[in-house]
């Protein structure tokens, strides 16, 4: 089984926590993309909620309704990948740099289900470089506010996100306490988020592997 079909079997499960008339609130990546086209699929979504907007876009073209979140008060799921997932599901997120419209649409999601390929399942987080957002002015600030904290920062190219904002990619972090790694790098002046989804974490994690499809609870 490749890994693209290890994505795919997690997304197809994760359609079965939906029901009818759900409002769907969808992440950003390539197995995201997998679960679209599995809740285009299926068809029970009154609407979805984008993380970014070539998902947006995607569910547009799957003839999905996308919904303004400013509209919403509470929608019951929302469903995205993750670059890194611990056995607390706890998250490393914006290796595709949605990670601030992510981290806000999960905020409004009464359920949140991470999908992921097994190679995604780590006992620590860290190995997977940390995004972190910045105002453009405030990128050479931020980096040397985590260089203080022992982390190895490197602008993202010419990555700008949907935001307008730049990607730090930060090496060499110690992640043994994921919540307070969270509020620390919140804390400092510029950065928008971080990549870290320990305040919030997934409440359900579904694992695609070569012996199957797995769930876990945290
Ligand atoms: C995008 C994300 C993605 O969920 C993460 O990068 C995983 O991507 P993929 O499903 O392509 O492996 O956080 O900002």
């Amino acid at each position: 089984m490749t890994q693209d079909e290890m994505k795919r079997a997690a997304a197809r499960e994760a359609v079965k926590y939906l029901s009818m008339g759900d409002v769907v609130g969808v992440g950003t990546g390539s197995t995201a993309n997998y679960f679209i086209e599995e809740l285009a699929e299926w068809g029970g979504a009154v609407g979805a909620v984008a993380s970014s907007e070539a998902t947006a876009s995607r569910l547009r073209n799957c003839g999905i309704p996308v919904l303004d979140l400013n509209d919403i008060e509470r929608f019951s799921v929302y469903v995205d990948g993750a670059d890194e997932i611990n056995h607390k599901l706890e998250m490393i997120k914006g290796g595709g740099g949605a990670l601030t419209r992510e981290k806000i649409v999960a905020a409004v999601a009464q359920t949140f289900i991470c999908i992921v390929d097994e190679t995604k399942v780590v006992d620590v987080l860290g190995r997977f470089p940390l995004p972190v957002e910045v105002l453009p002015m405030a990128a050479s600030h931020v980096a040397r506010a985590i260089r203080g904290l022992g982390g190895d920062p490197k602008i993202r190219g010419d990555f700008v996100t949907d935001n307008g904002n730049r990607i730090l990619d930060v090496n060499g972090l110690s992640i043994k306490n994921a919540v307070e790694m969270e509020q620390v790098l919140n804390n400092v002046v510029g950065v928008v988020t971080n990549g870290l989804f320990s305040n919030r974490p997934a409440d359900l994690m579904v694992v695609g592997g070569v012996k199957g499809v797995k769930v876990a609870r945290a």
